[in-house]
Order: C-alpha cells, then sequence, then structure tokens
C-alpha cells in the first residue's frame, strides 16, 4: 500500500451469500468495529435483494454499498437483469464488473465487461474491474500477458479522468475460495504489471492514482503480508467478508501499514 500516493480500499463481497435479516446486525457490528480513516475506502458488495436493507443499514457511515454486477445495458427487455441507473437510484456507489465468476459461468466476454465499466462510470459510480488468470494459465507462464490483455480490454476507450475513478482488482482464479493465496511477491507482481499497464495507457500520473486490490482468499492472517506490497493498495474480499470481524481485522491490517501524509 501506498497511501501518500492514493486510498486503500477494503472491499467485501458478499457472493450469494446471507440474507434481509442479516444485514443490520452485521452493518451494527462492523460499524463498530472498523474505524473512519481518511486515505481508505470500506464497502461491502451485498447481492441485489439486499442493496436496500445495507444502504440504510450503513447510511450516516463511511462505509458504502456496492452491487457485485450490473447490466451492460440502459434499460429495456432484459429479463433478469439490473441496469446502472436504478443501482445508482438505489443508494449503490461501487459496483464490481468482470468478476471471474461472471466470466466463467455467465460467459462474460472482455467486451461485455468494457460495457458494463462504460455503464457504471456513466451513472456516476465506481467500477471495481476484476482480472486474474486461471491454474492453467499460470502454468503456461501466460499470466501477464493474460492479465495485461483483460486489463486494456475493459479500460478501451476510457478517458482519463474516468480511470482516476476506477478500482482493479486482480483476483487469480486458483486462489479465489480455495484458500491457496498468492504469496505477497506473486500478488506485488501481478499489481505492478496492472499498474505499468496503465503508465502505459495514461502516463505515470494517472496510474500512480489508481488502486489496485488483490482477491483470493485474503485472511485477517495473511491480509498484512499481501497489503504491505508497494502496488497492492487493499483487498477484495469473498468468504472473510461475511464475518464482521474477520472483516475488520483485515482493515485494521490496512490502517496499521498507513503511510503519513495525503492522497
Ligand atoms: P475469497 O476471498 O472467498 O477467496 O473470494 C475472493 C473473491 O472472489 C472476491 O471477489
Amino acid at each position: 500500500m501506498n497511501t501518500r500516493y492514493r486510498r486503500a480500499v477494503l472491499a467485501g463481497n458478499w457472493k450469494m451469500n446471507l440474507l434481509c435479516g442479516d444485514v443490520k446486525p452485521y452493518a451494527q457490528r462492523l460499524r463498530e468495529l472498523a474505524e473512519r480513516r481518511a486515505r481508505r475506502e470500506v464497502l461491502v458488495c451485498v447481492p441485489f435483494p439486499l442493496i436496500p436493507a445495507a444502504v440504510r443499514a450503513f447510511r450516516g457511515s463511511h462505509i458504502a454499498v456496492g452491487a457485485q454486477d450490473v447490466s451492460e445495458e440502459p434499460k429495456g427487455a432484459r429479463t433478469g437483469e439490473v441496469s446502472a441507473a436504478q443501482l445508482r437510484d438505489a443508494g449503490v456507489k461501487y459496483v464490481i464488473v468482470g468478476h471471474s465468476e461472471r466470466r466463467q459461468y455467465h460467459g462474460e466476454t472482455d467486451s461485455v465487461v468494457n460495457r458494463k465499466l462504460t455503464a457504471v462510470h456513466g451513472e456516476g459510480m465506481t467500477p471495481i474491474l476484476c482480472v486474474g488468470e486461471t491454474l492453467e494459465q499460470r502454468e503456461l507462464g501466460i499470466q501477464g500477458e493474460l492479465v495485461t490483455m483483460q486489463v486494456k480490454a475493459a479500460l478501451s476507450g476510457l478517458p482519463e479522468e474516468l480511470l482516476r475513478r476506477t478500482i482493479i482488482a486482480y483476483e487469480p482464479i486458483w486462489a479465489i475460495g480455495t484458500g491457496r493465496t498468492a504469496s505477497p511477491e506473486q500478488a506485488q507482481e501481478m499489481c505492478a504489471l496492472i499498474r505499468s499497464v496503465l503508465r502505459q495507457l495514461y502516463g505515470a500520473r494517472a496510474a500512480r492514482a489508481v488502486p489496485v486490490l488483490y482477491g483470493g482468499s485474503m485472511n485477517a492472517d495473511n491480509a498484512e503480508a499481501l497489503l504491505r506490497q508497494p502496488d497492492v493498495d487493499g483487498g477484495l474480499v469473498g468468504g472473510a467478508s461475511l464475518d464482521p470481524e474477520k472483516f475488520s481485522r483485515i482493515i485494521a491490517a490496512a490502517d496499521r501499514l498507513e503511510t503519513p501524509g495525503t492522497v
């Protein structure tokens, strides 16, 4: 983390877990445990039906509510889909786009991810763009090329001022939900690579401002070593974000590493 240049971001991704009744006690507990800090953001990305309860429960706090997906279309005949305008209207501030589970189970291509990212920006929300390789791709040694391609395709046509309002998460698929975390060195290498792609596309100043997160079996025990890496600016946390005690310990690890100074 380097909070001198950019804010830290700790994002929970509940995936398809928890029910409406769980939201209020969760929010109360997390509000007690995670103190407000100027240079970091905390948010939870909840399933669509839980959004109103989450927005209510976190109102007036420093914790924001995110969604896990969005339609690439603005409105109309898309049964089962939710538009960016509907999410914004519901109080959502962040939207995950291109999560590997969407790519894997719903056939999302890089060009769909690009359209979703554009839709999220169009409504003034912050996209969290997920990229990452499979185990097979890592074994072939092509993770760098693959992630470079994913980043370039997803950001295609995005102006610099909107890049500065974008978050990127490196999530190696082999580390998601497996308990097999990337080593701090592997996470650093890939997050630094993502930043070098941003530098190439937008220049050093813009690249320096974008938070790049790590996701994949992050927990209270391994968070500090991962977040200590200079290009790992936070975490996108699945399983461990379901419990406010565990999530708050990850947030506390980030707070211990905060660099004095201003973003
Ligand atoms: P886990 O933390 O459960 O491995 O999930 C990571 C993830 O996919 C977050 O988006």
